[in-house]
């Protein structure tokens, strides 16, 4: 028997976060070298290393035994819990009648894609998530390449905006950002909902990282700004660790009450419910506590120490530029001051230059350019700073919170040691790139003259 797959799902690719699990076993098989036992240094996961906070698993267990369906918008409890988190944490008055709870924002994501009429405005570089959505919805698509300071120009928008014939325009917003851990400030948002305004177009803004914005104050929700035109989607993934509950949520504008209906039709009829333990457990997630402020603060501390050192370790290597993060823990680090000498070694695109970093004797795991919805051609890649035992981390930094800068440095080294050795790892990496390419040119060189 021969099954035949439609056109659409055969065109898309295995997403490139689960593409790299292939990609890792495939060339980091294990190396016969002893120095080389600690596996690779990796770069390349998007996850929060830190546990689930403790108040949310002890909620997990005592609710385990809720076997029943839950409503499809979600229990009215947590719909009130986030409801009173956003006002506390992000300053917005919403009805809890607006939140509608998904298994994951991608879920949510896909959902809104697909129901909401329009060509979608992808802003480059990109999670690696949301074009394959839209290529298997078989949406059009443009996409927005960001300017020098990798953040959306507002007259870029508008150009692109007023070259597209629909009635309506979706733009992804994802702020924080990934992969550039950089920040839209309330000027910038306010920049781009004008446009926003003028163009008819919708925002879809993904706000998954909010919490771990390091400057807490600074962050501002595209829900505040175009509150008309605005879908919000956040969830337990990043700042409560938890990926893996696959709950998210999103806040709809406040007069799409059909938009809703249409909405929760879709719900009901592909998932019905987020499991109901899960849904309960992420009522102590959203409630406001001392538990969860602590918890929020401590990681994002930790994450900043640990960007901070990032940001400056690899710029300090000569040729590297790189985003500062203002928030996630990502940033994206720029190689392309090396293409004339990589392209020499027969490393092209950004595949071959991931694929190179992680054999002998560098074993480093980045998420290269072509995943990030750039060109193939450019060395740019995503670099996570998270390899490190979270909890024991997060307990270190309670024990003895380094304040002063070289406290910060040296709780980076004594914490994460593989994040050092691993900048250190693509320092060397470059030099022997460099050291390589020159080998070649001169034997190129030797070759001419001896056959002249
Ligand atoms: C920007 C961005 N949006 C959404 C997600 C997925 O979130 P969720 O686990 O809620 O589906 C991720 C996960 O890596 C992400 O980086």
């Amino acid at each position: 028997m021969q099954f035949i797959v439609d056109q659409q799902v055969e065109d898309i690719e295995m997403p490139e976060n689960l593409k790299l699990n292939t990609f890792l076993k495939e060339f980091h098989s294990d190396c016969p070298h002893t120095e080389c036992s600690f596996g690779l240094y990796g770069f390349a996961f998007g996850q929060s290393p830190f546990p689930v906070p403790k108040i949310v698993q002890e909620a997990l267990i005592k609710n385990v035994g809720k076997g029943a369906y839950a409503a499809v918008p979600g229990i009215p409890e947590l719909r009130n819990a986030i409801s009173r988190y956003n006002k506390h944490y992000f300053g917005m008055d919403i009805a809890p009648e607006r939140i509608y709870v998904g298994p994951g924002t991608k879920e949510l994501i896909f959902n809104l894609l697909e129901i909401l009429h329009g060509t979608v405005i992808l802003p480059t570089p990109a999670w690696l998530g949301y074009l394959p959505q839209i290529r298997l919805l078989k949406k059009n698509y443009h996409m927005l390449p960001a300017r020098a300071n990798q953040k959306i120009s507002p007259t870029d928008l508008k150009k692109l905006s007023l070259r597209l014939q629909d009635r309506q325009k979706i733009l992804i917003l994802n702020n924080p950002h990934n992969p550039t851990g950089l920040l839209h400030d309330r000027l910038e948002l306010e920049e781009i909902a004008d446009v926003c305004r003028e163009q008819n177009i919708i925002v879809i803004s993904d706000e998954i990282y909010a919490q771990t914005t390091y400057d807490f104050s600074k962050f501002v929700s595209m829900g505040k700004i175009y509150p008309e035109g605005t879908f919000v989607t956040n969830g337990l993934s990043k700042s409560h660790a938890a990926g893996g509950y696959r709950l998210g949520y999103v806040i709809f504008p406040h007069h799409a009450t059909d938009l809703k209906r249409q909405f929760k039709k879709i719900l009901a009829t592909v998932y019905t419910a987020v499991s109901t333990p899960i849904q309960h457990a992420a009522i102590a997630g959203f409630e406001i506590s001392k538990e969860m402020d602590e918890y929020f603060d401590v990681t994002r501390n930790i994450h900043q120490i640990m960007g901070e050192y990032t940001y400056h370790a690899l710029s300090a290597i000569e040729g590297i530029k790189t985003t500062k993060p203002d928030a996630t823990f990502y940033l994206l680090a720029d190689f392309n001051a090396f293409a004339t000498e990589l392209q020499k070694v027969n490393i092209n695109t950004s595949q071959k230059l991931s694929e190179a970093l992680i054999v002998h004797p560098y074993h480093t795991a980045i998420v290269g350019g072509d995943s990030l919805v750039l060109e193939r051609t450019d060395f740019s890649a995503r670099i996570a700073y998270v390899d490190y035992d979270g909890a024991k981390v997060y307990q270190n930094y309670l024990d003895n919170k380094p304040k002063l800068s070289s406290e910060r440095i040296e709780f980076v080294k004594n914490n994460a040691p593989k994040v050092v050795a691993g900048i250190e790892m693509i320092c060397r990496f470059f030099k022997d790139i460099r050291k390589e390419s020159w080998n070649n040119s001169q034997t190129q060189k030797n070759s001419m003259v001896t056959s002249s």
